[in-house]
């Protein structure tokens, strides 16, 4: 069972670590990986790899300082009054609460806000692009996007933002520190390399599950049997949120290991349509196969970070649970009214079970048990300025 947890990738290491999975939560002891690089050393429980952090951009504790400076300063944006952290709040695991964000300028964002934890881990970034594969990439994003604005920026006004960053003498001394083998270090490469160290930071290990699997806590019978079902056949939650990060699909029944899925949320059109300009993966790459197709979520800290799904349309883990339940989702009014449980691009995966009010507490409470309350309140991740 517990094996289900972890991507094939730890499976290996943990079989030796606890013996072939028979003994008890305790085995997997709380040691801790140590990174290669001198400058910043990964304190992480034995289940989590080593992240990749690109060879242009070591961590160091200088770097990680300045990018957390920068994260939370509204000076990043064009009119001085939004942040990354506007939109990313460490109290809801750096989600903002809000089905569509609003950007600098007053547009709506077309998705729900991500959870930035764990961040350094993840294969590809936002919710439907394979393309985007690094922190630093998916940065631009936020920082240059038109389509809604977000931050504002443009290739006429970034220097002015860089002016405005240099002004401030503390600030300048810390892209010194940061980089110290630059003459000129205040680029936007380096504000967008600091913010992605910052951002590999973010780690979210200590979780009440984290410490059950450490042998620190035990579950109650509710979270355990939510477990039971988490990781069973009839819910098959774990067949695509499975892995240390509650995010890594096993092979589906065609044998293909893919972290995008369409779960069945719409079906505009009855041939399994999305409502643009959330068609997922298709918007890349324009295959009828990749209709609906958004990268699994990481489930943890899921507690804290509702509204759920891409467009924030479904409110409340109870809804999620029906909705998986139902094996997608019937609209039957409005603009995007169609029958998402006869999508034909549906993951085979999502093909409902029943459930009784106390099966859906007990998956609830499990839930509950990825909430990691050091993680969002630990003042390291804070705004220094407060
Ligand atoms: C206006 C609100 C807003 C602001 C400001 C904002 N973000 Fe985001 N962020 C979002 C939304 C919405 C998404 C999901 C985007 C998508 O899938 O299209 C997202 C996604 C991300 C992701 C991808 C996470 C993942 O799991 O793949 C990262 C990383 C990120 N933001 C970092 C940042 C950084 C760094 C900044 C500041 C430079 C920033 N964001 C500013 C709203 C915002
Ligand atoms: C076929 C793979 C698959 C299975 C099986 C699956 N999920 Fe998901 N899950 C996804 C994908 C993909 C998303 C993102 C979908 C989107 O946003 O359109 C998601 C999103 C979610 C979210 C929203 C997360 C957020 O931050 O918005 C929750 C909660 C969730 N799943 C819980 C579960 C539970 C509980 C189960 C078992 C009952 C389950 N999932 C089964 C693929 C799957």
């Amino acid at each position: 069972m517990r094996l289900a947890f972890l991507s094939a990738a730890a499976l290996l290491s943990v079989l030796t670590a606890c013996g072939g999975g028979a003994s008890g939560p305790a085995a997997m002891d709380a040691a801790t990986t140590q990174g290669s690089s001198a400058a910043w050393a990964w304190s992480l429980p034995s289940y989590f790899p080593l992240p990749v952090v690109p060879a242009d951009n070591p961590m160091s504790e200088a770097k990680f300082q300045l990018g957390r400076s920068l994260f939370y300063d509204m000076r990043l944006s064009v009119n001085g009054i939004q942040s990354c952290a506007s939109c990313h709040i460490q109290s809801k695991a750096f989600t903002d609460g809000l089905a569509l964000s609003r950007g600098a300028t007053g547009e709506f964002t077309n998705r729900n806000v991500q959870p930035l934890g764990n961040s350094a881990w993840h294969n590809s970034y936002t919710w439907g692009r394979p393309d985007v594969t690094t922190l630093e990439q998916q940065m631009v994003i936020p920082l240059f996007a038109e389509h809604p604005v977000e931050m504002g920026l443009t290739p006429a006004n970034q220097d002015a933002m860089l002016a405005r960053l240099g002004n401030d003498h503390k600030l300048n001394a810390m892209f010194f520190a940061a980089f110290p083998a630059e003459v000129a270090p205040l680029t936007l490469s380096n504000v967008i390399k600091s913010i992605a160290a910052f951002q590999r930071g973010l780690i979210t290990a200590d979780s009440h599950y984290d410490r059950f699997l450490q042998g620190k806590e035990t579950l109650t019978a509710t979270e355990l049997r939510g477990k039971e079902l988490f990781f069973g056949d009839a819910a098959k939650c774990s067949r695509c949120h499975g892995g240390f990060n509650f995010d890594a699909p096993l092979s589906d029944p065609g044998g293909n290991l893919t972290f995008f899925q369409n779960t069945g949320l719409y079906n505009i059109d009855g041939a399994g349509g999305f409502p643009a300009p959330n068609r997922g993966v298709f918007e890349i790459t324009g295959q009828a196969a990749d209709m609906g197709k958004f990268r699994v979520a990481s489930l943890r800290n899921v507690a804290l970070t509702a509204p759920y799904m891409h467009d924030g349309s479904v409110v409340t883990l109870e809804d999620v649970i029906d909705f998986y339940a139902a094996g997608g989702r019937l609209l039957t009014t409005g603009r995007d009214a169609g029958d998402g449980r006869l999508n034909p691009y549906k993951s085979p995966l999502i093909s409902g079970f029943t459930m009784t009010g106390q099966d859906k507490n007990d998956l609830i409470a499990f839930l509950k048990t990825l909430t990691d309350n050091t993680f969002i309140t630990n003042s390291r991740l804070s705004n220094p300025s407060q």
